[in-house]
């Protein structure tokens, strides 16, 4: 081996110490990079102030984190009211605007926002418009996208009918089954007549009917009454079987669905069991949720 002159080994000993740098100057920019990169799930529901609906909330919970096991997982109610209800009995839930600003804060860069609506309705708009609006403000989470409702596209309600028809407890001929949803006055009511016809190409022993728009009780016993049918399963067409499932469809008051058609003459069965319940269905959202995150992606 050659002998080295002095100058050289400097010049050599400067060259590797420079590149002993650069090499740690990239690694920890790409660490750096790797970090602040950090992508969160916020589940959003009108939410219940009844511990026995909590169970379909609690079902989504698992099948969630069941799919995404690497991200976390938090909750936002979009009804003021529950929230209120629940803050009385000591139980604090955020509201979509509280937690995106939070997981901002906790570091979340990149946030996929779940809507757990039945239908693109009021509590869908004010969740979109609350995502647009986290997405124009430049500090905290960076990047915010929002899973679509359970029906949206016009193939969830096909979907959504065949795997309801899984889930009827009853295959009789003179038994129908009802569906009790909610209902509205805003334009994506049209949700319900569409799962209507779907449920009508399976069979017309279905019914769909909802408390606050159309079809309602009386739409839905002008076509029961035209067949022979004698026992009745009420279920819910709700995400939970709360308020509304436990009152005005299986109540005992006179004006529960119960009532009306036992009056009626009808033998009535009301299931107690929220959408969210049933795994292939909230599978329909985890779908939408994987839409959000391959966009955030993207
Ligand atoms: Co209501």
């Amino acid at each position: 081996m050659k002998k080295m002159t002095g100058s050289v080994k400097i010049a050599i000993t400067r060259y590797m110490v420079l590149s002993i740098v650069l090499m740690l100057t990239v690694i920890t920019e790409s660490m750096a990079k790797t970090n602040t990169e950090k992508t969160g799930i916020l589940l959003v529901s009108f939410g219940t102030s009844y511990a026995e609906a909590q169970v379909a909330l609690d079902n989504i919970d698992e099948e969630v984190k069941k799919n995404f096991p690497e991200i976390e997982v938090r909750w936002a109610f979009t009804s003021n009211i529950i929230r209120r209800k629940l803050a009385k009995q000591g139980r604090h839930v955020d509201s979509p605007a509280e937690a995106i600003a939070k997981m901002g804060n906790d570091g979340f860069t990149k946030l996929a926002v779940q809507s757990l609506h039945i239908i693109p309705g009021v509590e869908y708009e004010s969740l979109k418009k609350t995502v647009d609006a986290f997405n124009q403000i430049p500090k905290g989470v960076k990047q915010l996208a929002l899973g679509k409702s359970l029906l949206y596209e016009h193939d969830n309600i096909k979907e959504l009918c065949s795997k309801l028809e899984r889930g009827f407890p009853t295959t009789r001929l003179d038994d129908a089954i009802v569906l009790m949803g909610h209902g509205t006055f805003h334009q994506s009511n049209i949700y319900y007549p569409g799962v209507q016809y779907y449920l009508w190409q399976l069979s017309t022993r279905y019914f769909m009917g909802t408390v606050e728009g159309y079809p309602n009780l009386d739409d839905v016993l002008f076509s029961l009454k035209k067949q022979k049918i004698k026992r009745i399963w009420l279920m819910p067409f709700m995400s939970v079987a709360g308020d509304h499932a436990r009152n005005d469809m299986a109540g005992d008051d006179a004006d529960s669905w119960k009532s009306i058609l036992e009056a009626e003459g009808y033998e009535v069965k009301p299931l107690l069991k929220g959408l969210a319940e049933q795994d292939d269905i909230v599978n329909i959202w985890i779908n939408h949720l994987k839409d959000a995150l391959y966009e955030l992606e993207n």
